[in-house]
Formats: C-alpha cells, sequence, structure tokens
C-alpha cells in the first residue's frame, strides 16, 4: 500500500499514541508464565503484539480481550508450557521472537518459529548461543541461524553467568526468561545498558532481581531462578518510539504545537528526547508520574529551528529504534549531525542504515555513510518529491512519510502496510492532528 505526507498546515491538538511494544509482549509472556489471571490494560493491539498473543495461546496461555487493549492472560506457570500444534509465526517481530524462544528454551517442548521474509533475514545465533549453553537443542536452524527455526527446550535449564557480546536487550531477555525455569541464579553482563522493561516486569511480577554497576556504561543482572511469579495488573504507557513520529512532526512543521500524552519516560528508552533537545527542540515535560512500575510523562512539543549536533555512540542502546525519524529531524536542523556507532542498525527490521541513506538520497537531502556513522548535512529543510523504498519496515516508512509533512514537494512510500506492525492508526492519528497523509 503506497502512501505520501505532504506539507500542509501546521500540527496541533493532542494524542495518545499506542502501548509500548517492548512492555506489550513482556506482559504477555511473563503473564504466561504465572498462575492465575494477569489483567493488561493499553496492550498495543499491533500485528507484532499480536503474534505473541497468538504463540501465548499456542503454548497454553488462556487469553481473553475484554475491550479495546484490555486483555487478561491466564497462564499455568512456570515449568507447564504446552507443546505448541503449528508453528510459532511471529511475523514480522524479532522481540516476540526473541523474548518466546527464552521461554520456550526453559520447558521440555519443542517448537518452530518462524516468520515473514524481513524476519526470516535476521540474525538469531545472538539469542541461540547463550540458550544452548543454559540447555537448548537446535533441532533444525536455516542457513546462518535464520528463521525457520525448531528448538526443543532444556528438561533441566543450566543458570549461566553470560556477558552479551551485542548491546541487545532481546538477548538479555531471553536469558532471564529461560533463567525463571533454572535452579538457582542466572547473570547477563551488558556492557551498555539497554531497555530495562524485563527487569522490571519480572520484579512487578515478584522475582528476585539484582541490578548492579558494570564498568562505565554496563549492569550486572542476575535473577533468582524459580520464583512464583504472582499474577499482577499492568497498565502499558505510551510507547516513545511511536510518540517520536508525531513528535518530530511538530518539530519540522513550522507553526505546530501538540501535547502526546501518557508516554513512557525510561531514562533508557530517552536518547531521542535528550538528542532533540540539544538540538534545540522545545519538548516541555508537563506531568511526571509511575504507572505500573515505569515513568510516564506528558509531553508538550513546539515546532522548533533545530541545529546539527554530534551523538555519541553510547547513547544508541538508548534510542535504537529512533535513528530513522532523527535523519529526518536532522535534514531540516541546520548544520551537520553526525550519528555515531549505528552497526546494530544494519540487522534491523531492515538494514536501516542504507535505507535511511536510500530516503534521504530520493529526497535531496546531502549525507553520508562513513564506517558506522551517519552524517546528515542539514539545511534547515528537504526538497522531497522521492518515493522511499521501505522494506518491510514500519519506522522506515513512518519516518518519511513524517518528512514529507514539512519537505518542498511531498515524500511519497511505497508500501506502508508495515506500519501496523507497531502503530495501528498512525495515518489517522496524524491526520486528526492536522497531517497530510494519504494516496
Ligand atoms: C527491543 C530491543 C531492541 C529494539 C526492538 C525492541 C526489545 O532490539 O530494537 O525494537 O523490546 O527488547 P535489540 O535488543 O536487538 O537491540
Amino acid at each position: 500500500m503506497p502512501l505520501a505526507g505532504r506539507r500542509g498546515g501546521s500540527l496541533r491538538g493532542r494524542a495518545r499514541v499506542p502501548g509500548d511494544k517492548s512492555i506489550s509482549h513482556r506482559a504477555l509472556l511473563v503473564g504466561l508464565l504465572t498462575v492465575g489471571a494477569s489483567e493488561i490494560e493499553g496492550l498495543l493491539e499491533g500485528e507484532d503484539v499480536l503474534a505473541t498473543v497468538r504463540a501465548c495461546a499456542a503454548l497454553g496461555g488462556a487469553l481473553e480481550r475484554r475491550g479495546p487493549g484490555a486483555w487478561t492472560i491466564r497462564g499455568a506457570g512456570i515449568g507447564t508450557l504446552l507443546q505448541p500444534a503449528g508453528v510459532l509465526d511471529f511475523g514480522n517481530a524479532g522481540t516476540g521472537t526473541r523474548l518466546a524462544m527464552g521461554v520456550v528454551a526453559g520447558h521440555p517442548i519443542e517448537a518452530t518459529f518462524d516468520g515473514d521474509a524481513s524476519l526470516r533475514k535476521r540474525p538469531m545465533r545472538r539469542v541461540l548461543e547463550p540458550l544452548v549453553r543454559m540447555g537448548v537443542s537446535v533441532v533444525e536452524e536455516s542457513e546462518g541461524g535464520r528463521l525457520p527455526i525448531r528448538l526443543r527446550g532444556a528438561q533441566d535449564p543450566i543458570p549461566i553467568d553470560y556477558e552479551s557480546p551485542v548491546p541487545s536487550a532481546q538477548v538479555k531477555s531471553a536469558v532471564l526468561l529461560c533463567g525463571l525455569a533454572a535452579p538457582g541464579e542466572t547473570t547477563l553482563i551488558e556492557k551498555e545498558a539497554t531497555r530495562d522493561h524485563t527487569e522490571r516486569m519480572l520484579r512487578h511480577f515478584g522475582a528476585e532481581i539484582s541490578v548492579t554497576k558494570q564498568g562505565a556504561h554496563g549492569r550486572r543482572i542476575s535473577l533468582r531462578g524459580r520464583p512464583e511469579l504472582t499474577p499482577q495488573k499492568i497498565v502499558v504507557p505510551a510507547d516513545p518510539s511511536s510518540a517520536a513520529f508525531p513528535l518530530v512532526a511538530a518539530l519540522i512543521v513550522p507553526g505546530s504545537e501538540l501535547i502526546l500524552e501518557g508516554v513512557l519516560a525510561n531514562p533508557l528508552r530517552a536518547g531521542l528526547y535528550a538528542t532533540l533537545r540539544e538540538m534545540g527542540a522545545s519538548i516541555e515535560e508537563i506531568d511526571r508520574r509511575d504507572e505500573g512500575g515505569e515513568p510516564v510523562v506528558d509531553l508538550r512539543v513546539r515546532a522548533s529551528s533545530l541545529r546539527g549536533v554530534d551523538v555519541p555512540a553510547a547513547r544508541a542502546p538508548s534510542m535504537i529504534d529512533e535513528y530513522p525519524v532523527l535523519a529526518v529531524a536532522a535534514a531540516f536542523a541546520e548544520g551537520e549531525t553526525r550519528l555515531r556507532g549505528l552497526a546494530e542498525l544494519r540487522v534491523k527490521e531492515s538494514d536501516r542504515l542504507a535505507a535511511i541513506a536510500a530516503g534521504l538520497a530520493a529526497n535531496g537531502v546531502e549525507h553520508e555513510i562513513a564506517g558506522d556513522d551517519l552524517i546528515v548535512r542539514g539545511r534547515g529543510r528537504a526538497k522531497g518529491g522521492g518515493t522511499v523504498v521501505t522494506h518491510m519496515d514500519h519506522r522506515i516508512a513512518m519516518s518519511f512519510l513524517v518528512m514529507g509533512l514539512a519537505s518542498d514537494k511531498p515524500v511519497a512510500v511505497d508500501d506502508a502496510s508495515f506500519v501496523a506492525t507497531s502503530f495501528p492508526g498512525f495515518a489517522e492519528l496524524m491526520s486528526s492532528l492536522g497531517a497530510e497523509i494519504g494516496a
């Protein structure tokens, strides 16, 4: 489905973007491992999370939708999962796949994991490697450790001490979720702190987790295995990675002013917000509060003159999904923005580094890839007029639609259908604020 963003009036109003994708996956999977009924409010009902809903049902969970975003999941506890009858198809969702691998890994069952053409290209060995150490058998895998993959979980999972070679919350989460079923203590060491929603969620459900600092930017996380998890109520905050799209749109479309409600303000997800403020963005916090173990805020954002900045590589884990839309903001800034240390972008839903560069090129934005860095030479405007190839990547699609809202000519994307993986209703929400997004 092609779509285009074009210049119109300013963006105004209030909006709440859908629930956080990372927290939604975790609420379901931890609920599945808990005896009794957990209630989730604000669950993201995007395709990625719905794939996890189906996987939880196939693994023995009882799920009920009580209303929009309101779900109940009844689990039978750690160690009780059923062997799924069919393939667990995760569609486009890397998070669902890798976290569910960790869950299956701690149970003596076999399961086949598969996904769409984008997911089949993504590396899975980063997760299989520690899980094999914990006792998992890889029954079948495709070339290069790609999906489809069939796993046999461990009869008696082994608690390990594991230092992750990649800064990935998905790898960390897979190890911790498998560690739930292991006796004793499972420890994960990360050199760079990554999003900590799994740790927070497990603690919320009653698991014993200790976190200490490791080196300059890292953490050491230890989980006591076989905890008794108790059912909880979870309120999923609005996804800051989705809020990023209307937020950047409001910054670059002259005269705009928006309020974005209930946005997750976890510091390990806040890199984009810090960077935009350094660029001169007017982003004001109105009401900071706590919801279900996570901090949330309402944000007031106003159109701003942006200037280029140097974004350090150490910030990457806290804004890993936001580089496409930051590159768009950088195009509308004055001067050079250098985004450092983007190697992980090459293994996302698409090769995002290449996809961003191609999108900038198609719309007349001067830029350069230097090793793992992207340099965008901002001129305070973009020509637009190009069609961007999205490569089944929701965030590439949304970022360039946002670019079109402030470019001289419209910006088209070849296929916006994957937007529904993380942000169902994106075009409608943007239109309700005054954006011109349409065929
Ligand atoms: C996620 C972690 C990140 C991120 C993804 C969601 C998570 O991936 O890109 O969208 O929920 O744990 P990596 O852990 O592979 O960096």
